[in-house]
């Protein structure tokens, strides 16, 4: 494919050499005008690789106006400015306003010229590579974006129906809990209910202390479970209208670890197995099964133990009446920072006062 260089320029000598040079090489084709206007009309209708532009043609700011509408329009062409020995040009502002991207003397000798046109068809190759490339990346691009879109909307499909399948898993977890739940308390009868109000009360503790919603819904259904363990104690024991001897107190203690033990392969989202554990732990360290204290009880069992005293405060028991529910939180507030995590006691005691 031949290439084309129009040069612009009335010095017969400076087209002539510069034929002479061209025509060695025969992919090569020389258009000499003589004003900007045919410059323009043979740029329209060849690509030209470069240009060449005599400095005397036209007076300083005509010619950078002229090489800054060729920059603009024929971006991938090499622009060359040529200028006498005794031109008064300002070549700052041509390499920068107009981007020329040689400046060579009229006088050249040959091996300068051809260097400088060598150059110049190698820059205009690679601009059309570049041209190319971008061209092509530009096509990928919008391949790729209309594939990410096609993804995404599967994704979103995808994400809608395992939120779908989670909510069904959700609700048949909350179903076997509720049954867990039934199964203790057709064995404690005169605790019946207070599970769900233990879990009542957690949520309302939880929800206040601006818990994430993840750990609240764990919580919830640790309150709910708390007790499961009881199922492994004797009613005997469960039922005694009296209070319990040292050796049935340490029996009654062993529902944590049972409850634990039987939720604990259950794949909840939440550690609901330790907050079954952990549930009379005291906060000073005085509780029960390990002696935990402060920070070392996880926070859903510091709930659930104020949550779950407070209920067993204000309902009868077999051995002893229920308390008012003044005298109940009273009991609440002696017992911060004792048996129970003096924050949550504040939080609980604010609203249920
Ligand atoms: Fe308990």
């Amino acid at each position: 494919m031949s290439k084309y260089i129009v040069v612009l320029t009335n010095d017969t000598d400076i087209i002539k050499r510069l034929s002479q040079l061209i025509e060695e090489k025969s992919s090569c084709k020389l258009f000499a005008t003589h004003s900007v206007e045919d410059s323009l009309r043979v740029m329209a209708t060849r690509r030209c690789c470069a240009a060449i532009i005599d400095s005397d043609v036209y007076p300083d700011e005509t010619a950078i106006e002229f090489l800054e509408k060729m920059k603009l329009v024929w971006s991938d062409m090499v622009r060359i400015l040529l200028i006498g020995n005794m031109t008064e040009f300002d070549l700052d502002a041509i390499i920068n306003a107009a981007e020329v991207d040689r400046v060579i003397l009229k006088d050249w000798n040959q091996s300068q010229i051809k260097e400088v046109l060598h150059e110049a068809f190698a820059k205009n190759d690679m601009r059309n590579n570049l041209k190319k490339m971008s061209h092509i990346v530009q096509i990928q691009n919008e391949e790729l974006a209309s594939l990410n879109k096609v993804l995404k909307e599967k994704i979103l499909l995808q994400t809608d129906e395992v939120m779908k399948i989670n909510s069904q898993l959700s609700l048949s977890l909350l179903a076997s809990v509720q049954a867990l739940t039934h199964a203790v308390e057709a064995k404690d009868i005169l605790t019946r209910g207070h599970s769900d109000r233990v879990a009542g009360f957690c949520l309302d503790i939880a929800g206040q202390m601006r818990l994430p919603s993840e750990q609240i819904e764990g919580i919830y259904m640790a309150a709910k479970l708390h007790d499961i363990g009881k199922i492994g104690i004797s009613e005997q024991i469960l039922l005694k209208p009296a209070p319990l001897t040292r050796e049935e107190e340490e029996i009654v203690r062993e529902h944590c670890i049972i409850g634990y033990k039987i939720v604990e392969p259950i794949p909840f989202n939440c550690n609901i197995a330790r907050i079954i554990l952990q549930h009379h732990e005291w906060f000073d360290g005085n509780g029960y099964p390990y002696g935990l204290k402060g920070d070392q009880i996880s926070l859903g069992a510091r709930i659930l133990h104020v949550a779950d005293a407070y209920d067993a405060m204000i309902c009868d028991r077999p051995y002893r009446k229920s308390l008012p529910r003044a005298q109940a939180v009273d009991q609440l507030q002696a017992g911060a920072g004792k048996q129970f995590d003096p924050e949550v006691i504040s939080v609980f005691c604010a609203f249920v006062s």
